[in-house]
């Protein structure tokens, strides 16, 4: 299985390149390889991630010829001519800006431990009544090995509760395994550490941070996370993005107090942290934690903020998240796909411990097999004409 086209290199030169694929040209970063024109390679949020050999890159190609035309039509078809909706405009700009490409990331959450006490959060320190996990570093890279060589899939989020046990040393081992074993695109969501870690992570080759600021308003944000302050989190962001990390960032929509003009502004600021990736969703609320008996966010609110999100901000990727997916309504993906988003992730967590994730309650994919979720994800997606493909900037 495949969640990348691989692209023929055109141009090399210092660590920028041109990658074509399908007639179609793309300018990429290329940090990590010696190239040569004519090579070809796979590239993941404007990075080239792996190379690949002609024969294997010509058999995969081809496998993918027909189908990559046919997904095209079908979107084409799909885009409406007059837009009268919210949703069938956004879905227009989605598709004049983005073509119909999907960004089909694996996530891996590799620990639940959490030193934070976020009133929203299910895994919150106070909240003992979780069992706590944590995956041992070679439980680690074998989890991704399965997800890059088995699955297929180019790019991964590592995600885990804030917590400072696994160490520098340990966090480098690991990644350096994996840019040496199962090269991918490596985004890490591990929260607030000290900005030296995530220098020597990107100088180790992480190219992708998540990271949400949860909520611009200060004093949202300083009620739902006691102990921080917005403006802390603010600076690590944009610290990341000096560094050279894709980011991915965002808020949740529906926190108790906030408003429809919060939702504007916290777009506002999602977009001025130039991340690559807007990362927003419905909070969700948890019986263990005090919010437990706050409302969740109607479906509605959610999907037009992603086409408000779409119409003001045209290129940037809008993830569709798990957490639209579980408010409890059908076809929530397909709806958020429809109303401007172009990204989805898959949860690749080892199946024993996904239930204990429990940020929220009910999560979808938790008592799915990734090995079910995966062909009912693609043909979704391939039902809207998306295709996996993260090729460019
Ligand atoms: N509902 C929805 N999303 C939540 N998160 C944490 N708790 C909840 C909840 N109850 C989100 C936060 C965090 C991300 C990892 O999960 O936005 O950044």
């Amino acid at each position: 299985m495949c969640y990348a086209i691989p692209g023929k290199v055109l141009e090399a030169q210092g660590n920028t390149a041109i990658i074509e694929y399908f007639g179609e040209k793309k300018k990429v970063r290329n940090d990590f390889f010696a190239l040569s024109v004519g090579e070809y390679v796979y590239a993941q949020g404007g990075f080239i991630i792996q190379k690949i050999s002609l024969s294997e890159a010509l058999s995969i190609l081809e496998t993918w010829k027909e189908l990559f035309f046919r997904l095209q039509e079908v979107d084409r078809e799909l885009v409406q001519k007059e837009t009268k909706t919210l949703y069938q405009k956004a879905n227009s700009v989605r598709h004049k800006y983005h073509g119909n490409s999907c960004c089909v990331h694996g996530i891996i959450e590799f620990s639940n431990y959490c030193q934070c006490d976020c009133l929203y959060c299910g895994i919150r320190k106070s909240n003992t009544s979780v069992f706590r996990y944590r995956m041992a570093p070679e439980e680690i890279t074998r989890s991704v090995e399965y997800a890059v060589k088995t699955l297929g899939f180019k790019a991964l989020v590592l995600q885990s509760g804030e917590a400072s046990w696994y160490t520098l040393e340990q966090l480098l081992a690991i990644v350096k395994e994996i840019q040496e074993k199962f090269p991918c695109l490596i985004i890490l969501s591990i929260g607030e550490r000290e900005i030296q870690v995530y220098e020597k992570l990107y100088q180790a080759g992480c190219r992708g941070v998540l990271l949400r600021f949860e909520s611009s308003n200060s004093s949202i944000y300083e009620k739902m996370r006691p102990g921080h302050k917005l403006a802390e989190r603010m600076d690590l962001i944009k610290k990341l993005k000096n560094i050279g990390y894709l980011i991915m960032s965002g808020f949740l929509i529906g926190l108790p107090g906030q408003t429809e003009q919060d939702i504007v502004e916290d777009l506002k600021v999602t977009d001025s942290l130039g991340v690559e990736m807007f990362s927003f969703g419905p909070f969700i609320p948890h019986p263990n934690t005090p919010l437990a008996k706050a409302p969740k966010p109607r479906m509605d609110v959610v999907l037009n903020t992603i086409a408000q999100a779409r119409i003001k901000y045209p290129e940037a990727k809008i993830l569709a998240t798990t957490a639209l997916e579980s408010l409890g309504e059908k076809n929530a993906l397909r709806l958020g796909l429809m109303a401007g988003a172009n990204s989805l992730m898959v949860n690749v967590t080892p199946e024993k411990y996904r239930q204990f994730y429990e940020i929220y309650p009910q999560r979808i994919g938790v008592n799915e097999k990734t090995e079910e979720r995966i062909p009912s994800l693609l043909k979704l997606l391939h039902s809207l004409g998306r295709a996996p493909t993260d090729l460019g900037l």
